[in-house]
């Protein structure tokens, strides 16, 4: 039974129901209100600013009938119902988290552990545009990275692979970049050498968040495709050593890529990125593009590139990676802002030949999201 009251002040509303009890603020809840002079019942965009609600709002009164929960805020003298399954879903009557680098439930950490099972879904099956659509990509924002098999050896599939999801963002690299053996590298992906474990991109701001590579051709030994979870591997910074965590993430670290006429790319963010509330949302690591770092105090330096250097070789621990050869026709998607991914180093006989391609993490869970959401699933928001 669902019982609702409020403090003598009308401020704060307290809903007891079977699950717990949450508070709510006075103007939070109108700010919320589903009314149709609130929220438009077409698009559910809201109607109001926050100046149109009176700086005084208060309850005057609140009843529960049912599933649904009526107020009336004075002094509008306004009557909103509210869906109380609605408010409980979004309740913030909750303990800050208090540690630094945490990450959101519906993220799982990885180590090598994960080899075994690599997330992987049929191009076909994927076209289809269903529950295996649905599934992978939620793989994808659950790990941060998945493979596609089966799929056409055809220049171009990758593009099949973004309409999936969502949108190529093009670059100065193009719609698309070639990753093969070139004579005249103006980029060392293109080389024949292994690749520490990176980020794609840093020195972009905002940078692409979602990486594909797609493989046409691979009879070049060697080579495989190898990815290690950046969220893991700074945690694993942090429950060593939570100064070396904190400094990687309060100071910013510099990024620039200028290797090709016409082009001066530079950002300045941290490598371990956190939301004010200490959420771990991103991860920056490029030995090859990063900067001079001159946003580090003097007294701190040395400090700091002890950090550097330990998060590197956690990176490096063949414990935290995942290992994986793409052959013709097979490819994979990579949450940039998480995942790194690098590439063991080939021989220069026979031939190995990728299209890579970004687009966008936030396209990728709308797509998820929306599938859910018309399938009676909850969307996560
Ligand atoms: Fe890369």
């Amino acid at each position: 039974m669902t019982k609702v009251s409020c403090d003598t002040s009308g401020n704060i509303l307290t809903l007891e129901t079977s699950s717990g009890s949450y508070r709510f603020h006075a103007v939070w809840l109108r700010d919320n209100a589903a009314d149709p002079e609130t929220r438009s019942a077409s698009n559910g965009q809201r109607l109001i600013a926050v100046g149109d609600i009176p700086a005084d709002t208060r309850i005057a009164a609140a009843s529960v009938d049912g599933a649904s929960l009526n107020i009336n805020f004075a002094p509008e003298g306004k009557t909103v119902v509210f869906d109380i399954n609605w408010l409980i879903a979004h309740a913030y009557d909750r303990p800050t988290p208090d540690q630094r680098g945490w990450t959101r439930d519906d993220i799982e950490l990885w180590d090598s552990g994960l080899m075994s099972h690599v997330p992987t879904a049929d191009f076909t099956e994927l076209g289809a545009r269903g529950e295996a659509l649905a599934q992978w990509l939620g793989d994808v924002t659950r790990y941060g990275f998945g493979k596609i098999a089966n799929g056409p050896v055809r220049e171009g599939a990758l593009f099949d692979v973004v309409d999936l999801f969502g949108f190529v963002r093009e670059t100065n690299y193009g719609r698309h970049f070639e990753v093969r053996t070139a004579v005249n590298p103006t980029n060392l992906a293109y080389t024949g050498l292994g690749l520490q474990a990176h980020t794609d991109n840093p020195y972009r701001d905002p940078v692409p968040t979602v990486q594909v590579l797609y493989c046409l051709e691979s009879s070049a030994a060697g080579g495989e495709n190898m990815v290690v979870d950046g969220f893991a591997a700074a945690r694993r910074l942090r429950d060593e050593d939570p100064d070396k965590f904190s400094i990687l993430a309060d100071h910013a670290a510099r990024f620039r890529f200028a290797g090709e006429e016409g082009v001066c790319l530079t950002s300045r963010r941290p490598m371990i990125e956190l939301a004010p509330d200490g959420e771990m949302t991103g991860v920056r690591f490029n030995n090859r593009s990063l900067a001079a770092i001159t946003d580090v105090p003097f007294d701190r330096m040395e400090e700091y590139y002890a950090a550097y250097r330990r998060l590197s070789e956690i990176i490096d621990d063949p414990a935290m990676e995942v290992t994986f050869r793409l052959d013709p026709g097979e490819a994979f998607v990579v949450d940039n802002t998480r995942v790194l991914h690098a590439r063991k180093g080939y021989s220069g006989a026979g031939t190995r030949w990728l299209q890579g391609c970004y687009s966008d993490m936030d396209g990728l869970r709308s797509t998820l999201d929306a599938m859910r959401a018309a399938t009676g699933r909850e969307a996560a928001e």
